[in-house]
Protein backbone atom coordinates (compact mmCIF):
# COMPACT_ATOMS: atom_id res chain seq x y z
CA UNK A 1 0.00 0.00 0.00
CA UNK A 2 1.11 3.45 -0.73
CA UNK A 3 1.75 6.36 1.97
CA UNK A 4 -0.93 7.19 3.81
CA UNK A 5 -2.63 10.07 2.75
CA UNK A 6 -1.62 13.51 4.37
CA UNK A 7 -5.05 14.04 5.73
CA UNK A 8 -4.95 10.97 7.58
CA UNK A 9 -0.99 11.69 9.16
CA UNK A 10 0.87 10.56 6.18
CA UNK A 11 3.45 12.26 4.14
CA UNK A 12 2.25 15.01 1.68
CA UNK A 13 2.84 14.86 -1.77
CA UNK A 14 3.74 17.85 -2.39
CA UNK A 15 5.66 20.70 -0.14
CA UNK A 16 6.64 23.12 -2.20
CA UNK A 17 4.40 26.18 -3.96
CA UNK A 18 3.23 26.26 -7.17
CA UNK A 19 4.23 29.13 -9.56
CA UNK A 20 3.34 33.09 -7.41
CA UNK A 21 0.46 35.09 -9.27
CA UNK A 22 0.54 37.21 -10.66
CA UNK A 23 4.15 37.33 -12.31
CA UNK A 24 6.09 40.48 -12.80
CA UNK A 25 9.44 42.17 -12.51
CA UNK A 26 11.86 44.84 -13.82
CA UNK A 27 9.72 45.31 -17.07
CA UNK A 28 7.19 46.06 -15.40
CA UNK A 29 8.36 48.09 -12.68
CA UNK A 30 10.29 50.40 -15.07
CA UNK A 31 6.98 51.01 -17.59
CA UNK A 32 5.00 51.80 -13.95
CA UNK A 33 8.17 54.17 -12.96
CA UNK A 34 8.10 55.99 -16.85
CA UNK A 35 4.20 56.35 -16.09
CA UNK A 36 4.64 57.83 -12.91
CA UNK A 37 7.68 60.45 -14.31
CA UNK A 38 5.88 61.15 -17.27
CA UNK A 39 3.07 63.04 -15.00
CA UNK A 40 0.14 61.52 -17.65
CA UNK A 41 -1.79 59.41 -15.01
CA UNK A 42 -5.36 59.64 -17.00
CA UNK A 43 -6.30 57.68 -20.13
CA UNK A 44 -6.73 60.70 -22.35
CA UNK A 45 -3.28 62.28 -21.54
CA UNK A 46 -1.30 59.32 -21.69
CA UNK A 47 0.15 56.79 -24.15
CA UNK A 48 0.14 53.27 -22.09
CA UNK A 49 -3.87 52.25 -22.06
CA UNK A 50 -3.78 53.38 -26.39
CA UNK A 51 -1.35 51.40 -27.09
CA UNK A 52 -2.58 48.53 -25.23
CA UNK A 53 -6.04 48.79 -26.56
CA UNK A 54 -4.44 48.41 -30.38
CA UNK A 55 -2.26 45.75 -29.29
CA UNK A 56 -4.99 43.77 -27.33
CA UNK A 57 -7.36 43.81 -30.19
CA UNK A 58 -5.08 42.85 -33.46
CA UNK A 59 -4.00 39.56 -31.06
CA UNK A 60 -7.80 38.99 -31.00
CA UNK A 61 -8.48 39.37 -34.26
CA UNK A 62 -10.77 42.83 -33.65
CA UNK A 63 -10.22 46.36 -35.23
CA UNK A 64 -11.37 48.08 -32.10
CA UNK A 65 -10.49 47.54 -28.35
CA UNK A 66 -12.10 49.95 -25.75
CA UNK A 67 -10.04 49.63 -22.62
CA UNK A 68 -12.51 49.87 -19.21
CA UNK A 69 -12.70 49.44 -15.45
CA UNK A 70 -13.45 46.09 -14.83
CA UNK A 71 -14.71 43.11 -16.99
CA UNK A 72 -18.47 43.88 -15.82
CA UNK A 73 -18.57 47.02 -16.55
CA UNK A 74 -17.49 46.04 -20.10
CA UNK A 75 -20.43 43.50 -20.57
CA UNK A 76 -23.12 46.06 -19.45
CA UNK A 77 -21.19 48.69 -21.64
CA UNK A 78 -21.50 46.23 -24.21
CA UNK A 79 -25.08 45.40 -23.69
CA UNK A 80 -26.49 48.95 -24.03
CA UNK A 81 -24.44 49.80 -26.86
CA UNK A 82 -26.57 47.33 -28.88
CA UNK A 83 -28.99 49.03 -28.05
CA UNK A 84 -30.35 45.81 -25.32
CA UNK A 85 -32.38 47.63 -22.31
CA UNK A 86 -36.39 47.70 -22.36
CA UNK A 87 -36.71 44.65 -20.63
CA UNK A 88 -35.38 42.65 -23.38
CA UNK A 89 -34.31 38.98 -22.33
CA UNK A 90 -30.92 38.22 -22.81
CA UNK A 91 -29.94 34.42 -22.29
CA UNK A 92 -26.81 33.50 -20.36
CA UNK A 93 -25.27 30.41 -18.55
CA UNK A 94 -25.98 29.70 -14.55
CA UNK A 95 -22.73 28.54 -14.70
CA UNK A 96 -20.56 31.31 -14.37
CA UNK A 97 -19.30 34.63 -12.40
CA UNK A 98 -22.50 36.12 -11.09
CA UNK A 99 -21.29 39.12 -13.49
CA UNK A 100 -22.38 37.55 -16.48
CA UNK A 101 -25.92 37.92 -15.41
CA UNK A 102 -25.92 41.08 -12.80
CA UNK A 103 -24.40 43.21 -15.84
CA UNK A 104 -27.93 41.91 -18.27
CA UNK A 105 -30.04 43.11 -15.10
CA UNK A 106 -27.93 46.65 -15.18
CA UNK A 107 -28.66 47.03 -18.83
CA UNK A 108 -32.04 46.79 -17.76
CA UNK A 109 -32.84 43.86 -19.51
CA UNK A 110 -33.60 40.15 -18.05
CA UNK A 111 -31.60 37.34 -17.84
CA UNK A 112 -32.74 34.57 -19.08
CA UNK A 113 -30.78 30.84 -17.99
CA UNK A 114 -29.83 28.23 -20.16
CA UNK A 115 -27.99 25.50 -18.97
CA UNK A 116 -24.52 24.51 -19.60
CA UNK A 117 -23.22 20.82 -21.00
CA UNK A 118 -22.16 18.56 -18.96
CA UNK A 119 -18.73 17.68 -20.61
CA UNK A 120 -17.60 20.99 -21.74
CA UNK A 121 -19.38 22.86 -19.24
CA UNK A 122 -20.11 25.71 -21.81
CA UNK A 123 -23.37 26.65 -22.93
CA UNK A 124 -25.42 24.27 -24.15
CA UNK A 125 -26.91 25.05 -27.55
CA UNK A 126 -30.05 23.01 -27.34
CA UNK A 127 -30.78 24.74 -24.05
CA UNK A 128 -30.03 27.89 -25.49
CA UNK A 129 -32.57 27.31 -28.35
CA UNK A 130 -35.27 26.16 -25.97
CA UNK A 131 -35.03 29.37 -24.21
CA UNK A 132 -35.53 31.71 -27.01
CA UNK A 133 -38.92 34.28 -26.76
CA UNK A 134 -39.95 36.71 -29.02
CA UNK A 135 -38.47 39.07 -26.54
CA UNK A 136 -34.80 37.77 -26.63
CA UNK A 137 -32.20 39.67 -28.08
CA UNK A 138 -28.74 38.59 -27.24
CA UNK A 139 -27.09 35.55 -25.84
CA UNK A 140 -23.99 35.60 -23.82
CA UNK A 141 -21.51 32.67 -24.00
CA UNK A 142 -18.90 32.22 -21.68
CA UNK A 143 -15.75 30.21 -22.85
CA UNK A 144 -15.78 28.96 -19.23
CA UNK A 145 -12.49 28.09 -17.56
CA UNK A 146 -10.46 29.27 -21.01
CA UNK A 147 -11.98 26.38 -23.79
CA UNK A 148 -13.95 28.32 -26.42
CA UNK A 149 -18.05 28.01 -26.34
CA UNK A 150 -20.01 26.67 -29.09
CA UNK A 151 -19.74 29.08 -31.43
CA UNK A 152 -20.50 27.43 -34.67
CA UNK A 153 -23.93 26.63 -33.30
CA UNK A 154 -23.77 30.07 -31.50
CA UNK A 155 -23.89 31.92 -34.44
CA UNK A 156 -26.45 30.13 -36.59
CA UNK A 157 -29.20 30.19 -33.68
CA UNK A 158 -27.95 34.05 -33.71
CA UNK A 159 -28.86 34.24 -37.08
CA UNK A 160 -31.58 32.04 -37.22
CA UNK A 161 -33.46 34.91 -34.46
CA UNK A 162 -31.71 38.10 -34.86
CA UNK A 163 -29.95 38.16 -31.29
CA UNK A 164 -26.40 39.77 -31.07
CA UNK A 165 -23.92 37.26 -29.27
CA UNK A 166 -21.64 39.13 -26.77
CA UNK A 167 -18.82 36.43 -26.03
CA UNK A 168 -17.60 37.00 -22.34
CA UNK A 169 -13.72 36.25 -22.27
CA UNK A 170 -13.32 36.70 -19.22
CA UNK A 171 -11.24 32.96 -18.82
CA UNK A 172 -9.92 32.95 -22.06
CA UNK A 173 -6.73 35.89 -23.58
CA UNK A 174 -5.61 34.21 -26.33
CA UNK A 175 -7.27 31.47 -26.59
CA UNK A 176 -8.46 30.18 -29.85
CA UNK A 177 -11.49 28.35 -31.85
CA UNK A 178 -10.81 26.55 -34.83
CA UNK A 179 -7.12 28.72 -35.12
CA UNK A 180 -9.54 32.04 -34.58
CA UNK A 181 -9.01 34.04 -31.56
CA UNK A 182 -11.48 34.35 -29.11
CA UNK A 183 -13.47 38.21 -28.78
CA UNK A 184 -13.90 38.05 -32.78
CA UNK A 185 -15.72 35.30 -32.79
CA UNK A 186 -19.37 37.23 -31.95
CA UNK A 187 -20.44 40.63 -32.65
CA UNK A 188 -18.81 41.43 -29.35
CA UNK A 189 -16.93 40.49 -26.87
CA UNK A 190 -15.54 41.24 -22.85
CA UNK A 191 -12.68 40.67 -20.94
CA UNK A 192 -11.65 40.80 -17.49
CA UNK A 193 -7.99 42.07 -16.46
CA UNK A 194 -9.21 41.24 -12.32
CA UNK A 195 -6.58 39.48 -10.04
CA UNK A 196 -6.80 36.22 -10.60
CA UNK A 197 -7.33 36.71 -14.49
CA UNK A 198 -4.67 35.25 -16.93
CA UNK A 199 -3.91 38.86 -17.83
CA UNK A 200 -3.81 41.08 -15.37
CA UNK A 201 -3.90 44.66 -13.50
CA UNK A 202 -5.36 43.88 -10.24
CA UNK A 203 -8.83 44.95 -12.01
CA UNK A 204 -9.27 46.40 -15.23
CA UNK A 205 -11.28 45.18 -19.19
CA UNK A 206 -11.92 45.77 -22.19
CA UNK A 207 -14.49 45.28 -25.06
CA UNK A 208 -13.35 44.16 -28.85
CA UNK A 209 -15.35 44.06 -31.68
CA UNK A 210 -15.15 44.42 -35.48
CA UNK A 211 -18.28 46.57 -35.79
CA UNK A 212 -17.43 50.43 -36.46
CA UNK A 213 -21.06 51.34 -34.94
CA UNK A 214 -20.53 48.88 -31.72
CA UNK A 215 -17.08 50.59 -30.61
CA UNK A 216 -18.30 54.31 -31.26
CA UNK A 217 -21.06 53.94 -29.17
CA UNK A 218 -18.59 52.02 -26.42
CA UNK A 219 -16.52 54.28 -26.52
CA UNK A 220 -19.26 57.24 -25.80
CA UNK A 221 -20.59 55.58 -23.09
CA UNK A 222 -17.19 54.81 -21.26
CA UNK A 223 -16.34 58.39 -21.72
CA UNK A 224 -19.54 60.04 -19.98
CA UNK A 225 -21.36 60.02 -23.38
CA UNK A 226 -18.98 62.52 -24.87
CA UNK A 227 -19.18 62.03 -28.93
CA UNK A 228 -16.26 61.61 -31.49
CA UNK A 229 -16.77 65.28 -32.65
CA UNK A 230 -17.80 66.89 -29.78
CA UNK A 231 -15.67 69.13 -27.14
CA UNK A 232 -14.74 68.28 -23.86
CA UNK A 233 -17.95 69.78 -21.50
CA UNK A 234 -20.70 68.13 -24.43
CA UNK A 235 -22.49 65.15 -23.37
CA UNK A 236 -25.11 63.67 -25.63
CA UNK A 237 -26.48 60.95 -23.13
CA UNK A 238 -26.80 59.56 -19.94
CA UNK A 239 -23.19 57.46 -18.74
CA UNK A 240 -20.50 57.15 -16.80
CA UNK A 241 -16.84 57.82 -16.54
CA UNK A 242 -15.19 53.80 -17.20
CA UNK A 243 -11.87 54.72 -18.16
CA UNK A 244 -8.86 52.52 -17.29
CA UNK A 245 -5.87 54.60 -15.86
CA UNK A 246 -2.41 54.90 -17.21
CA UNK A 247 -0.70 53.03 -14.48
CA UNK A 248 -2.92 49.63 -15.24
CA UNK A 249 -2.13 50.17 -19.37
CA UNK A 250 1.31 49.90 -17.95
CA UNK A 251 1.36 46.90 -16.48
CA UNK A 252 -0.74 45.31 -18.90
CA UNK A 253 1.42 46.28 -21.85
CA UNK A 254 4.04 44.22 -19.81
CA UNK A 255 1.67 41.61 -19.07
CA UNK A 256 0.70 41.04 -22.77
CA UNK A 257 4.43 40.36 -23.93
CA UNK A 258 4.36 37.69 -21.03
CA UNK A 259 0.60 36.11 -22.40
CA UNK A 260 1.66 34.03 -25.40
CA UNK A 261 4.66 32.32 -23.62
CA UNK A 262 2.23 31.64 -20.69
CA UNK A 263 -0.36 30.10 -22.54
CA UNK A 264 1.64 27.87 -24.08
CA UNK A 265 2.60 26.30 -21.01
CA UNK A 266 -0.95 26.40 -19.82
CA UNK A 267 -2.52 24.64 -22.85
CA UNK A 268 0.50 22.40 -22.91
CA UNK A 269 -0.08 21.07 -18.76
CA UNK A 270 -3.64 20.99 -19.27
CA UNK A 271 -3.29 18.70 -21.69
CA UNK A 272 -0.93 16.75 -19.72
CA UNK A 273 -3.02 16.81 -16.88
CA UNK A 274 -6.27 16.12 -18.47
CA UNK A 275 -4.60 13.13 -19.79
CA UNK A 276 -3.46 11.68 -16.91
CA UNK A 277 -6.87 11.97 -14.42
CA UNK A 278 -9.09 11.14 -17.33
CA UNK A 279 -8.55 7.40 -16.49
CA UNK A 280 -9.61 7.26 -12.92
CA UNK A 281 -12.97 6.43 -12.32
CA UNK A 282 -15.28 9.33 -11.99
CA UNK A 283 -13.16 12.03 -12.57
CA UNK A 284 -14.20 13.72 -15.92
CA UNK A 285 -11.71 16.69 -16.74
CA UNK A 286 -13.65 19.32 -18.84
CA UNK A 287 -14.26 17.65 -22.48
CA UNK A 288 -11.78 19.66 -24.89
CA UNK A 289 -14.04 20.24 -28.44
CA UNK A 290 -12.50 19.24 -31.25
CA UNK A 291 -12.79 23.29 -32.35
CA UNK A 292 -10.61 24.61 -29.71
CA UNK A 293 -7.43 25.26 -31.04
CA UNK A 294 -5.62 26.89 -27.67
CA UNK A 295 -7.33 26.39 -24.27
CA UNK A 296 -5.87 29.25 -21.72
CA UNK A 297 -6.60 27.38 -18.77
CA UNK A 298 -8.10 30.28 -16.55
CA UNK A 299 -9.22 27.45 -14.79
CA UNK A 300 -8.43 23.24 -14.94
CA UNK A 301 -11.94 22.09 -13.97
CA UNK A 302 -13.18 18.63 -13.27
CA UNK A 303 -16.44 17.24 -12.51
CA UNK A 304 -15.99 14.46 -9.79
CA UNK A 305 -18.68 11.72 -9.55
CA UNK A 306 -18.62 10.76 -6.26
CA UNK A 307 -20.26 7.28 -6.72
CA UNK A 308 -18.42 6.28 -9.25
CA UNK A 309 -14.53 7.72 -7.49
CA UNK A 310 -16.08 6.22 -3.93
CA UNK A 311 -15.72 9.61 -1.97
CA UNK A 312 -17.43 12.50 -2.02
CA UNK A 313 -16.32 15.69 -3.71
CA UNK A 314 -15.57 18.04 -0.32
CA UNK A 315 -13.41 14.70 0.96
CA UNK A 316 -11.60 14.99 -1.99
CA UNK A 317 -11.22 18.40 -2.03
CA UNK A 318 -9.70 18.04 1.67
CA UNK A 319 -7.16 15.36 0.79
CA UNK A 320 -5.81 17.03 -2.03
CA UNK A 321 -5.51 20.16 -0.06
CA UNK A 322 -3.70 18.22 2.69
CA UNK A 323 -1.35 16.28 -0.33
CA UNK A 324 -0.24 20.30 -0.92
CA UNK A 325 -2.58 20.66 -3.86
CA UNK A 326 -4.81 23.74 -4.05
CA UNK A 327 -7.68 23.28 -4.98
CA UNK A 328 -11.86 24.51 -4.67
CA UNK A 329 -15.31 23.44 -5.16
CA UNK A 330 -15.89 26.57 -7.64
CA UNK A 331 -19.00 28.45 -7.19
CA UNK A 332 -21.64 27.19 -4.70
CA UNK A 333 -24.54 28.52 -6.35
CA UNK A 334 -26.06 28.22 -9.54
CA UNK A 335 -26.68 31.27 -10.50
CA UNK A 336 -30.42 31.10 -10.48
CA UNK A 337 -30.17 29.87 -6.76
CA UNK A 338 -28.53 33.21 -5.66
CA UNK A 339 -30.44 35.02 -3.08
CA UNK A 340 -30.10 37.91 -5.69
CA UNK A 341 -32.13 35.83 -7.91
CA UNK A 342 -34.43 34.22 -5.40
CA UNK A 343 -35.46 37.55 -4.28
CA UNK A 344 -35.31 39.27 -7.37
CA UNK A 345 -32.86 42.33 -5.30
CA UNK A 346 -32.56 43.96 -8.54
CA UNK A 347 -32.17 47.55 -6.87
CA UNK A 348 -33.16 50.19 -9.28
CA UNK A 349 -33.65 47.84 -12.45
CA UNK A 350 -36.53 45.67 -14.19
CA UNK A 351 -39.29 47.57 -11.50
CA UNK A 352 -42.17 46.23 -14.36
CA UNK A 353 -41.17 43.13 -15.28
CA UNK A 354 -39.67 41.58 -11.85
CA UNK A 355 -43.01 40.52 -10.88
CA UNK A 356 -43.33 38.18 -13.22
CA UNK A 357 -39.84 36.37 -13.05
CA UNK A 358 -39.66 33.49 -10.71
CA UNK A 359 -36.21 32.16 -10.83
CA UNK A 360 -37.11 29.39 -8.91
CA UNK A 361 -38.89 27.72 -11.50
CA UNK A 362 -35.23 27.57 -13.61
CA UNK A 363 -34.14 24.20 -14.65
CA UNK A 364 -30.59 24.27 -15.20
CA UNK A 365 -29.49 20.26 -13.88
CA UNK A 366 -26.35 19.86 -15.22
CA UNK A 367 -25.11 23.51 -13.77
CA UNK A 368 -27.19 22.40 -9.93
CA UNK A 369 -25.03 19.27 -10.52
CA UNK A 370 -21.92 20.87 -10.50
CA UNK A 371 -22.06 23.53 -8.38
CA UNK A 372 -23.86 21.19 -5.47
CA UNK A 373 -21.52 18.04 -5.75
CA UNK A 374 -19.28 17.93 -8.49
CA UNK A 375 -17.39 21.01 -9.48
CA UNK A 376 -13.88 20.89 -8.84
CA UNK A 377 -11.51 23.63 -10.00
CA UNK A 378 -7.56 24.13 -9.93
CA UNK A 379 -6.14 27.68 -10.52
CA UNK A 380 -4.31 28.69 -13.36
CA UNK A 381 -0.70 29.41 -11.69
CA UNK A 382 -0.72 25.37 -11.17
CA UNK A 383 0.09 24.98 -14.73
CA UNK A 384 2.65 27.87 -15.12
CA UNK A 385 5.66 25.52 -13.86
CA UNK A 386 7.21 22.29 -14.68
CA UNK A 387 5.98 18.82 -15.75
CA UNK A 388 6.91 17.61 -12.19
CA UNK A 389 4.02 20.31 -11.32
CA UNK A 390 1.62 18.13 -13.23
CA UNK A 391 3.09 15.01 -12.23
CA UNK A 392 2.48 16.17 -8.58
CA UNK A 393 -0.89 16.80 -8.85
CA UNK A 394 -1.55 14.15 -10.98
CA UNK A 395 -0.02 11.82 -8.12
CA UNK A 396 -1.85 13.37 -5.29
CA UNK A 397 -5.57 12.35 -6.86
CA UNK A 398 -4.22 8.99 -7.62
CA UNK A 399 -3.04 8.59 -4.07
CA UNK A 400 -6.29 10.22 -3.17
CA UNK A 401 -8.48 7.69 -5.45
CA UNK A 402 -5.97 4.97 -4.27
CA UNK A 403 -7.16 5.59 -0.10
CA UNK A 404 -11.03 6.28 -1.48
CA UNK A 405 -11.94 4.11 1.38
CA UNK A 406 -10.21 6.02 4.32
CA UNK A 407 -12.10 9.11 3.58
CA UNK A 408 -15.56 7.80 4.59
CA UNK A 409 -15.42 10.69 7.73
CA UNK A 410 -14.29 13.60 5.57
CA UNK A 411 -16.96 14.73 4.18
CA UNK A 412 -16.79 18.12 5.31
CA UNK A 413 -17.77 21.56 3.31
CA UNK A 414 -14.15 22.95 2.16
CA UNK A 415 -15.33 25.99 -0.05
C1 LIG B 1 -16.92 34.77 -16.49
C2 LIG B 1 -16.70 36.12 -15.89
N1 LIG B 1 -17.35 37.18 -16.40
C3 LIG B 1 -17.18 38.42 -15.90
C4 LIG B 1 -16.34 38.65 -14.85
C5 LIG B 1 -16.25 40.03 -14.27
O1 LIG B 1 -14.98 40.60 -14.34
P1 LIG B 1 -14.51 41.67 -13.26
O2 LIG B 1 -14.18 40.95 -12.00
O3 LIG B 1 -13.29 42.28 -13.92
O4 LIG B 1 -15.59 42.67 -13.10
C6 LIG B 1 -15.62 37.59 -14.29
C7 LIG B 1 -14.69 37.83 -13.16
O5 LIG B 1 -14.45 37.05 -12.30
C8 LIG B 1 -15.82 36.28 -14.82
O6 LIG B 1 -15.19 35.22 -14.29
Amino acid sequence: MAQALALLGGTPIRTRPFTAWPVFGAAEEERLLRTLRSGNWGRLDGVEVAEFEKRFAVLHGCQHGIAVVNGTVSLRIALLAAGISGEDEVIVPPYTFVSTATAVLEANAIPVFADIDLGTFNLDPAAVEAAITPRTKAVIPVHFAGQPADMDAMMAIAADHDLLVLEDAAHAHGATYRERPVGSLGHIASFSFQSSKNLTAGEGGIITTNDDRLAEACRSIHNCGRVPDGVWYEHHFVSGNYRLGEFQGAVLNCQLDRLDAQTTIRDRNGRRLADRLAVLPGIYPQARSAECTRHSYHLFMIRIDPAAFGATRAAVIAALQAEGIPCSAGYGYSLPDQPLFRNKAFGPFLHRAAEALDYGKCQCPNSDLICREQGLWLEQNLLLGSEQDIDDIAGAFEKVHTHRAALGGFDVQTT
